[in-house]
């Protein structure tokens, strides 16, 4: 699905860049990905699904705060 409709963004997107790039932020999703960089309404969107991911791939080699918690 569309979570960011002015950049283009889908969920299968931010997944993706959580598992190969270890991403764990909004700060670094909307930099990589423009997410909630223009109108913003994607937003509580993105960061449900970026936090889904995140757990998704805790047990991965993601965030190094959230293996260790
Ligand atoms: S929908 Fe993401 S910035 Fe507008």
């Amino acid at each position: 699905m569309y979570v960011c409709l002015c950049h283009s963004v889908t969920d299968t997107d931010i997944r993706r860049l959580v598992r190969t790039e270890g991403v764990c932020s909004m700060r670094e999703l909307s930099r990589q990905l423009g997410v909630a960089t223009q109108c913003g309404k994607c937003g509580r969107c993105a960061r449900e699904v970026l936090h889904d991911a995140m757990h998704e791939t805790r047990s991965e080699a993601g965030c190094p705060a959230l293996v260790a918690a």
